[in-house]
């Protein structure tokens, strides 16, 4: 597995994997690869003859006072990883070759509407930050399918609308939510939590399957059942940040009839922001 830093060298090597008629994945990351990061890989090696993984904690898309200083930077165990499971190429560039320009003068992405609601009302800025990088790592790789996880449901719902929007020649694939044993949905950020935390974490997927069962057996009253949600996760020791029923096409307030929903929720625990999701087919 070959590690490279720069824009040209990650040019050259997908250009002439695609000069022999080899089909290329992309999987961008931040890095301290977990299960499910690889799961992205594995399914890329199922649709693509090359996978790059490119691994870059991105400034752009960290608000003041949130965790870019100290989001975990685990190179070199990442790369073991990547290299266990046969991924053909590292993309790991430094802040400067992705942003030469202070951050003042870069020219951003913005795909309006979803990404000002749910998280990105938490977090202003945050989904720009997400659409300029992925649309930069998308031009600098020319990858032909570029793999990112349900898990974050926002970003690859922002993701989609950008690649969409601006023609960029590309597929993106998205992949199921990849889960601890107990349910907690795998993340970079459940390195932040103590032992007790822990313990605590998996109720906000817990919460999550108990309201679709709700919804499942005919309660339509969505505002109670995300109030009794929120309720839920404070009195198990979570902080909700938001627990919304949504429409699962656009993220907005679903209408009487709607049968593909979603159910999103973000909480906090302590130095953690824990994020999950769950889609609901009613039909
Ligand atoms: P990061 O949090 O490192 O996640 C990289 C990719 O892995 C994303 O597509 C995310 O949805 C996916 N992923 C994370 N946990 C997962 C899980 N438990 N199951 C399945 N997929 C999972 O998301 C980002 O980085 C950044 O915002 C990025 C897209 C790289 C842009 O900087």
């Amino acid at each position: 597995m070959n590690t490279v830093n720069s824009i040209q060298a990650l040019r050259e090597q997908v250009l002439g994997w695609k000069k022999a008629g080899e089909r290329v994945a992309l999987i961008p990351t931040m890095g301290n690869l977990h299960d499910g990061h690889l799961e992205l890989v594995r399914r890329a090696q199922g649709v693509a003859d090359r996978t790059v993984v490119s691994i870059f904690v991105n400034p752009l898309q960290f608000g003041e006072g949130e965790d870019f200083g100290s989001y975990p930077r685990t190179l070199e165990a990442d790369s073991d990883k990547l290299a266990g499971i046969n991924t053909d190429l590292v993309f790991a560039p430094t802040v400067k070759e992705m942003y030469p320009k202070p951050q003042s003068e870069q020219t951003r992405v913005e795909v309006p509407l979803i990404s000002d609601i749910l998280c990105g009302e938490s977090r202003p800025g945050h989904f720009v930050g997400v659409a300029t990088v992925v649309c930069k790592l998308i031009n600098m790789a020319l990858p032909d399918v570029a793999v990112f996880g349900e898990k974050d449901f926002q970003q690859l719902m922002v993701i989609r609308r950008m690649a969409e929007d601006l023609c960029l020649p590309v597929e993106i694939m998205g992949v199921s939510t990849v889960r601890e044993a107990d349910g907690l949905a795998r993340s970079s950020r459940n390195g932040y939590l103590t032992r007790e935390e822990r313990a605590i974490a998996p109720a906000l997927y817990r919460v999550l399957q108990q309201t679709a069962e709700s919804i499942r057996s005919g309660k339509r009253d969505y505002a109670t059942l995300e109030a009794q949600a929120n309720q839920t996760l404070k009195e198990t020791g979570l902080t909700p940040d938001y627990f919304k029923i949504r429409r699962a096409a656009d993220l907005t307030e679903p209408l009487d009839g709607d049968q593909q929903l979603v159910m999103l929720a973000a909480a906090y625990l302590g130095k953690a922001r824990l994020i999950d999701n769950m889609t609901l087919d009613l039909a």
